[in-house]
């Protein structure tokens, strides 16, 4: 009788935090999508598309799945070497983002585009800053 009891509350508790981190992860989402539209839209576009020759398309879920690149590429934008061995400023540093917003749009971005929701850590990030 106890055992049952005990399996019964066990079992309630492993689907509550299944539940809370599913609606966790929606939040994140939801958030990212904001994140996206106020801060990347403007060149990668609405569906991620970009433009060609200007802007990446981000529709690549092998770009999508890979953590240290997209933090780095958020965090620190992106330069072109040019033939006279300069660097032209390509794609801004987002830095003011927040770690929390980063994640988010990550998470967002690879639920639409990508493969798999790709969660990344908060210290990934400040590691990277
Ligand atoms: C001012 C325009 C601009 C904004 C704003 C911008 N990007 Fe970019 N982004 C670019 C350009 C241009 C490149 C390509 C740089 C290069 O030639 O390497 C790029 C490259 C990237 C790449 C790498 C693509 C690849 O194939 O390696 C990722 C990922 C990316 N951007 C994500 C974002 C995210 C997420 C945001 C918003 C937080 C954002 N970008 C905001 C212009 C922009």
């Amino acid at each position: 009788m106890d055992f049952r009891i005990s399996a019964g509350v066990l079992c309630a508790a492993i689907s509550f935090s299944a539940v809370a981190s599913a609606q966790d992860t929606q939040n994140l989402v939801e958030l990212g999508a904001h994140t996206f539209a106020d801060n990347c839209q403007k060149c990668h576009q609405i569906d991620g598309y970009g433009e060609e020759a200007l802007y990446p398309s981000l529709r690549d879920p092998q770009l999508l799945a890979n953590k240290p690149l997209l933090i780095k590429t958020i965090l620190h934008g992106r330069t072109a070497q040019q033939a006279d061995g300069t660097e032209e400023p390509r794609m801004p540093s987002l830095d003011y983002l927040t770690n929390r917003e980063i994640t988010a749009l990550i998470a967002f971005i690879s639920k639409s585009w990508g493969n798999e929701v790709l969660l990344v850590n908060s210290e990934d990030i400040t590691q990277a800053r």
